[in-house]
């Protein structure tokens, strides 16, 4: 079984970003710009949007940070996002989610600028990655999905024909890595909750990508020999360890069932998650680059 070291990789991709933001500052005499939102204290969103805020800052982007109290109204918030949209320097919008039940989520994205749509989440990019060439360097992609399919080019496998199935329809993960893995000529099954005979589906995947935010769902028995799987849960449950109730982490794939069952599999933490936000700065490279061109 080969671990797929999201962590090495997400700073091997960080470190080419620094270069070339390095040689962008040169030719522009300007570097990317990323505007972070976060509403509230969700102590998930809080991590990563330090993580988020931390990489940002060690490529060479500069950060515009808007913490902004829960109780702020969706029209200020979409006042915010209208400014960002219009400031000079802010080349990337990110709002970090979930969002306060009383704002609507897809309104905030929707009023984002496309260009500057570092998470890829606004209808417009939706629909060119739906449409889009297969390798089109200026699209805004969704990171998490994006990230995945780094992770899995690296393995250095033929991908054509390979039966993916992605557990999950997010539009966050799910739907936007069908489209990825439809393009590089996988075929592609999303399952989800109400999907009959999840088990079976599974267990005929050269692919495995779970997206479902059920702790340890995937286990042994649903993993073909020789499977890849990709883990983008990040589930934080409690055990009990040395007398003590510990936090821990923990993905929607029983990762010591499934590991020597499958070929290649990510570990949950150090997986998918750095690669997300290594993706994110590489779509603010980007939006930054589009502007010049
Ligand atoms: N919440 C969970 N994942 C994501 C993500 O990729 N981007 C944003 N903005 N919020 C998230």
């Amino acid at each position: 079984m080969k671990l797929i070291d999201g962590k090495k990789i997400a700073q091997s991709l960080r470190e080419t970003l620094t270069k070339e933001i390095k040689t962008l500052k040169a030719k522009h005499n300007n570097v990317p710009g990323l505007a972070v939102v976060q509403v509230g204290d969700v102590a998930a969103s809080s991590v990563y949007v330090k993580a988020k805020t931390k990489n940002a800052k060690e490529v060479g982007i500069n950060v515009f940070d808007h913490h902004l109290d829960e109780n702020i109204t969706e029209k200020e918030l979409l006042d915010l996002i209208n400014k960002l949209n219009t400031q000079e320097d802010v080349d990337g919008i990110l709002v970090q989610l979930p969002l306060p039940k009383n704002i609507n989520e897809q309104k905030v994205l929707d009023t984002i600028k496309p260009s500057k749509d570092a998470d890829g989440f606004h209808p417009l990019n939706v629909g060119k990655l739906s449409i889009a060439s297969h390798n089109d360097e200026n699209l805004l992609i969704p990171c998490t999905p994006y990230g995945v399919l780094i992770m899995l080019k690296e393995l250095k496998i033929d991908l054509i024909g390979k039966n993916a199935v992605i557990v999950g329809r997010s539009n966050i993960v799910g739907k936007p890595m069908a489209q990825l893995l439809v393009k590089e000529s996988c075929t592609v099954t999303i399952a989800h909750s109400k999907t009959k005979e999840l088990q079976k589906i599974c267990k005929n995947a050269d692919i495995i990508v779970a997206a479902v935010g059920k702790p340890k769902m995937i286990k042994d028995g649903w993993v073909k020999e020789g499977a890849i799987v990709l883990d983008v849960g990040i589930n934080r449950i409690q055990v009990q360890k040395d007398g003590k109730i510990k936090n821990i982490l923990v993905g929607d794939v029983d990762f010591q069932e499934v590991k020597n069952t499958a070929s290649a599999i990510t570990p949950v933490p150090g997986g998918v998650g750095p690669m997300t936000i290594a993706c994110l700065l590489r779509n603010t490279t980007i939006a930054f680059k589009n502007k010049y061109t």
